[in-house]
């Protein structure tokens, strides 16, 4: 259609890099992509941490779970909802409402996905990471994150060593409505791509599982979820008590 909607189209998580770096202007303009983003009243309530001491993504390789790719790749980067910086503008500023909660990771979330498509358009690849959030007291002591900081989800970048297949999405009917919501889900097409996912995985080089998207949503969502989040945000001032 146009370059644009062919890169975005073609998104997929690469976690395979060759240890090659990501050249300096590179990197700066990924940043500069990430804060093009819109922002919630033009807060800009994001925040991102460049981990480039070895030491710092060994411990995150650990407290991620122990993703290799968190330690391979040519960068790791924290994304933070961030009103600190806003606390120092204006220090009467009323925080700890779950909207700007919200905001936080609405505006974050907009640059991440910016910055990874930008980074997608200059050749390299990456994948989202949200074991970042598995121990996230410790993720703020390692990265002397402040009050009213805490971190969202990391994000690997590098050169790309793997060319993994297109994971399908969902048929586009079953996540766009007109006018009002579609409660009653179309069963045909969801066993469709049930079937469609299974093939994926079934076929997805060096992972191949059995599984449909219906079974993986079941299994995903039948534990629980980090139940220490709540915890952590009031910890770190961003839900009141
Ligand atoms: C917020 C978020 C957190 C994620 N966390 C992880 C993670 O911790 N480890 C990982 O390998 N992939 C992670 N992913 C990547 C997803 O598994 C991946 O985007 C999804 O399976 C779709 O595959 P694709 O990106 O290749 O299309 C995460 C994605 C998002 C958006």
């Amino acid at each position: 259609m146009n370059p644009t909607l062919d890169l975005i189209h073609n998104h997929k998580s690469i976690r395979k890099f060759t240890g090659q770096p990501i050249a300096p202007e590179q990197l700066d303009a990924i940043f500069q992509a990430a804060q093009a983003a819109s922002s919630s009243s033009f807060l800009q309530a994001g925040s991102v941490i460049r981990v480039t001491d070895q030491a710092k993504r060994a411990k995150l390789v650990e407290l991620t779970g122990g993703q290799p790719w968190v330690g391979s790749a040519a960068e790791f980067l924290v994304w933070c909802a961030d009103f600190h910086r806003h606390q120092q503008v204006a220090p009467e500023a009323k925080l700890g409402y779950t909207e700007q909660l919200l905001i936080g990771a609405i505006d974050t979330a907009l640059m991440a996905e910016n910055a990874l498509v930008a980074a997608e358009s200059l050749g390299l690849g990456g994948v989202f990471i949200g074991g970042i959030r598995n121990h996230p007291d410790e993720v703020v002591k390692l990265l002397g994150l402040p009050r009213q900081v805490i971190p969202l989800f990391g994000m690997c970048l590098g050169h790309p060593d793997q060319a993994p297949s297109l994971r399908p999405r969902l048929p586009q009917a079953l996540v766009v409505h007109e006018n009002s919501y579609q409660q009653e889900l179309d069963r045909a097409l969801l066993a469709k791509y049930d079937e469609q996912v299974r093939r994926y995985y079934q076929t997805r080089p060096g992972s191949a599982k059995v599984m449909t998207w219906s079974e993986q949503v079941a299994a995903t969502l039948k534990k629980e979820s980090r139940p220490h989040i709540r915890a952590f945000l009031e910890s770190q001032g961003f839900i009141q008590k």
